[in-house]
Order: C-alpha cells, then sequence, then structure tokens
C-alpha cells in the first residue's frame, strides 16, 4: 500500500481529530525580538540537525560547499574515500574564516599567513614553523562536526549524540521512497539570497499550501490550487508533510516510471525542522535550506533538482530543466515578495496574535510546537 494514500483529508470533510478547530499565531515579537532569535539559534541550530543542502551539489573529492549552523561558519567537504566531512570553517591560528563560497580545492589554505590543511581538517603545513613549539602545532585539526545525508540531502548537527537521520526522517522516506530522492540532479542552485525576514516566516510560508491560489498567480498556483490541498495528519515531532493535488485540467506528464497512479497526481510539501523545505513534484524537487542571518534577515540556499528517471525518458530534458527552473524562480520571488512584507508588518509589535486556518495551516503549529519543544518559546 502506498503511503500517499494518508493524504485523504481534504477541505469539504470534517476537520481530523487532531486537528483542532482554532490554531492561533506566533506573536510579533517572534519575528522582531534580537532575544528571541539568540535564544532560538541557542536551543535550537545547536542542538539538532541541520539541513545545508544536497549531496549531490559535492560530487568529487575536494568539492566543497560553505554553510552556517545556525551563526557558526561551516564547511562540508568531499572526502577521497568518497564520505562527507563538516568541519569548523575557521583558522586555527587566528580564526580567520578559511573558504567562502563553494568550489573545489586539493587543500584547505588560510589566506592570512598561509597555515594549509589537508581535505579532512589534518594541519600540514605552517609558514616560519621554528615560531612555535611543536607539540603545539602537532596534531592540530580543524574541529569535525556530526554530518549525515538523507534523501539526498546533508544534515550537520554541533552535538555528536543525535538519533542518525535516516532514522529520525524514517517515516517521510517512506512516504517519498518511490521518488528515490537520492537520485536526483541538481540543475539550479543558489546558495546566497538575502531574504530580509525571520527564518520562521520564511517556514510559515512554505509549509502552507492556503496562500497557492493567492499569492502564486503567475506560477504554481493555477496548477495546484488551495481548493486542491490534502493534508496529513502528520503528528510527527520532527517533519511536516501534506500534499497539493494537481488539477485535471493541469496534471503534468510524468516522466518518472516508478510513481504510482496516486503520486503522480501530487505535489507533497515537506518541513524537515528546523530548516530544510523539500517540495517534491513528480518531475521534479524544490527545495530550501534556511540559514538565520539576523532577527530579520536570512539567506535562503535554494535549488531545482531533477529526477535522472525522469530525465532519460523525457524527448527534450533541457528544455524542460528550463521551463521549469523558470516557474519556480517566479515562485520563489512572489513567496519572498510576501514573507518580507509579513516582516514588515509584524514590524508594528502588536501584542495581539494572529489566526491559523484549520486544517491548512495546521503544519505551522506542528513546526511552532517542534520550535516550542525545543526552545521553550
Ligand atoms: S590566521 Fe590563518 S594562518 Fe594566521
Ligand atoms: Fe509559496
Amino acid at each position: 500500500m502506498s503511503h500517499s494514500k494518508q493524504f485523504k483529508y481534504t477541505l469539504d470533510q470534517p476537520l481530523a481529530p487532531n486537528i483542532p478547530g482554532r490554531m492561533l499565531a506566533r506573536k510579533q515579537q517572534s519575528f522582531t525580538d534580537p532575544h528571541i532569535f539568540d535564544h532560538e539559534m541557542a536551543s535550537i541550530f545547536d542542538h539538532d540537525w541541520v539541513m545545508v543542502g544536497r549531496s549531490g551539489s559535492i560530487p568529487n573529492p575536494g568539492d566543497y560547499v560553505t554553510a552556517f549552523l545556525g551563526q557558526r561558519p561551516i564547511i562540508v567537504m568531499r572526502q577521497q574515500d568518497g564520505s562527507i566531512r563538516t568541519m569548523a570553517n575557521y583558522c586555527l591560528h587566528r580564526y580567520v574564516k578559511l573558504l567562502e563560497g563553494c568550489g573545489s580545492t586539493k587543500s584547505i589554505v588560510c589566506p592570512y599567513h598561509c597555515w594549509a590543511y589537508k581535505l579532512d581538517g589534518e594541519l600540514m603545513g605552517v609558514p616560519e614553523r621554528e615560531g612555535f613549539r611543536p607539540d603545539d602545532i602537532e596534531g592540530m585539526a580543524l574541529e569535525t562536526l556530526a554530518t549525515d545525508e538523507y534523501l539526498g540531502y546533508v544534515f550537520v548537527a554541533l552535538k555528536k549524540d543525535l538519533q542518525p537521520v535516516s532514522e529520525r526522517l524514517h517515516p517521510l522516506g517512506l512516504v517519498l521512497k518511490n521518488f528515490e530522492l537520492d537520485g536526483y540532479e541538481d540543475r539550479h542552485v543558489v546558495h546566497e539570497e538575502q531574504w530580509n525576514a525571520n527564518w520562521k516566516l520564511i517556514y510559515h510560508n512554505f509549509i502552507e499550501s492556503y496562500h497557492t491560489t493567492y499569492t502564486h498567480t503567475k506560477s504554481i498556483g493555477p496548477a495546484n490550487p488551495t481548493k486542491a490541498v490534502e493534508y496529513g495528519p502528520t503528528g510527527d515531532p520532527n517533519f511536516t508533510i501534506h500534499s497539493n493535488s494537481y488539477i485535471r485540467d493541469h496534471l503534468p506528464d510524468i516522466y518518472n516510471p516508478h510513481l504510482d497512479e496516486d503520486e503522480r497526481k501530487r505535489f507533497y510539501v515537506t518541513g524537515v525542522f528546523p530548516n530544510g523545505l523539500v517540495a517534491v513534484e513528480p518531475n521534479f524537487v524544490w527545495w530550501m535550506a534556511l540559514e538565520p542571518k539576523s532577527v530579520n534577515q536570512t539567506n535562503a540556499r535554494w535549488g531545482v533538482s531533477f529526477s535522472h528517471h525522469g530525465m532519460e525518458a523525457m524527448a527534450e530534458p533541457e528544455k524542460f530543466v528550463e521551463e521549469i527552473v523558470n516557474v519556480i524562480k517566479i515562485a520563489t520571488t512572489e513567496d519572498k515578495a510576501m514573507v518580507e512584507r509579513m516582516q514588515a508588518g509584524a514590524n508594528f509589535g502588536s501584542q495581539k496574535a494572529g489566526l491559523l486556518h484549520a486544517p491548512l495551516e495546521v503544519h505551522i503549529k506542528e513546526f511552532d510546537d517542534y520550535v516550542m519543544r525545543l526552545s521553550g518559546s
């Protein structure tokens, strides 16, 4: 039986028993108070797996992306043995940030005094070495962070003793099994895009499909209207998922032969807490890994990846990729405009809480419950 069948609730049915009839939005201060932001970085981003992007972005030894775990700069590097290692992105001499952006390298060389490190972070070269005591610099290595991969995504954590991502996201993996997301090809990746909004507002926006008809008028709204949303219940502490069905006139050509009838009609919208967002369409995936910068600024790392089974079956894969990337760029622009307006509105500083739609915004409540569980507020 396909696990996607669990999405049987639609707007014209009574609420599922585990969805409260009345739900409040977070208060405005949650998006504007720098103390709350600092506390979230310490209590959430320092304590859980954080998504940094697709492992396919760094296929060969020496390929790397730099990212942030909360506010901490990190390097995610493909190793000689094919594994991925995450290291603190600062020099052991006097803390200069070692690498910027993404690329490929044979070693990591600090631009300040040229201390050099192997791909696994071991210190190998120190100019004017005689000025240091040998036993001080011997065996020095960049700090390593816990790293895991699941469904083609890389996760990083400061804590070493967390449950592996594959176990923790196993129920999500079952729902998305037939898509075989590990094998998707990244065809469009934006590593840096500043959104002038609190990270939670961007998260909230991605995981609800109430706004699709009203905001995405020039992109995905007509094919995936609000009326076609089918929702949870999810009830999982680590992720949320719902589906947005295609309306009949807009059913896409399905190229991935591994999908069942049910999966061919849906667009799954998932949020992997705290910062990963993945929308899985029969032919492609639109993902985001949020990097909070300050209380009202977030780097949105995002991309569009395509099923290689699907691409092989297409007559003109490049044309298809170009069309889809264009649609998703428009959808992203539409979302960005709205979340920046939410931030602007939240600056009023009212104590009055907004309202969440039951059931269409129950996914926001699931995320807010997660934030509450880890941060206490
Ligand atoms: S700070 Fe890196 S070599 Fe001096
Ligand atoms: Fe959206």
